[in-house]
């Protein structure tokens, strides 16, 4: 919300005139006219994303810190993502590349390019030099090389693997976040045949909040239990292959077939 001279931001415990609020710093308590007191902060990134109007599902700010972290997103990285969505995760990128890197968001959907265009823009105040929005099929329209990460937050990342892999310049990361685990096998199996890739990485966060009160220090007992899986693998260099993983997979592991060849 921008804060006018006449507006009223409305409660449902009463209104509070946007006038006790300008010129005030961040931190401020105002009273509404039912007599509750409220803090007046601006929005933290991870508020926005929250609240912010979607077209499709949003990845929480617990998926996209761990996508920063894990994936290596740097200050002057090359990052690609598909699809764009409602554009949270985009929100995240742009600010961890930061002014001297580039984000290019490809994503199938018309009017979820555009909701996360508008998204994007009143975060930052208006278009980003650093962000190029592509209306199309990852696979067909994608014409960057020598990118340094790839995301992919979608329906079926391993549709992407190989165009990603032919972007993706040596050593560069690739991320996939899925919510099931097909999808999670599928992805995963995709990359290791591949060849093109290190052995993925695949894991989850389950984040549990903590009740502190004096002697009552226990968790909370409501939790987000599940958001969706995240896997992470390294693109090798030109034609080299990874060696073979020293491990042999368990018996069974890919159906009958495999536990009888294995006996
Ligand atoms: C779950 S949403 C992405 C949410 C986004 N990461 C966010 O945080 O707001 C998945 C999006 O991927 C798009 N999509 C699926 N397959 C695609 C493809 N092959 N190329 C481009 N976009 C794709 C869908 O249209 C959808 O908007």
């Amino acid at each position: 919300m921008t804060l006018k001279e006449d507006g009223v931001f409305h409660t449902h415990k009463g209104g509070i005139p946007h006038s006790e609020l300008i010129g005030q710093p961040e931190g401020s308590v105002v009273r509404s006219s039912g007599g509750t007191q409220y803090l007046a902060f601006r929005h933290l990134l991870q508020d926005y994303t929250l609240s912010m109007p979607r077209g499709a599902a949003v990845i929480y700010p617990k998926d996209s810190a761990q996508i920063v972290a894990m994936a290596d997103i740097f200050p002057g990285a090359r990052v690609v993502e598909a699809g764009v969505g409602s554009g949270a995760l985009t929100c995240f990128l742009l600010r961890a590349v930061g002014s001297e890197g580039t984000v290019t968001s490809y994503e199938r959907r018309e009017d979820f390019a555009e909701v996360a265009t508008k998204n994007v823009e009143k975060f930052y105040g208006g278009p980003m030099d650093q962000w190029r929005l592509v209306v199309g099929d990852f696979v067909e329209a994608l014409d960057e090389s020598d990118v340094d990460r790839i995301i992919l937050d979608m329906l079926a990342p391993w549709e992407c693997v190989d165009a990603a892999a032919k972007a993706l310049t040596p050593g560069g990361v690739i991320c996939c976040y899925v919510a099931t685990t097909t999808q999670l096998s599928r992805t995963v199996e995709t990359l290791r045949e591949h060849g093109s890739f290190t052995e993925p990485h695949a894991w989850e966060t389950l984040v549990r909040d903590w009740h502190v009160e004096g002697l009552a220090v226990r968790p909370d007992h409501r939790m987000v239990g599940h958001t969706g899986f995240l896997v992470t693998a390294r693109r090798m260099a030109d034609g080299v292959t990874p060696p073979p993983r020293r491990r042999r997979p368990a018996k069974g592991a890919h159906g009958e077939e495999s536990s009888s060849s294995t006996r």
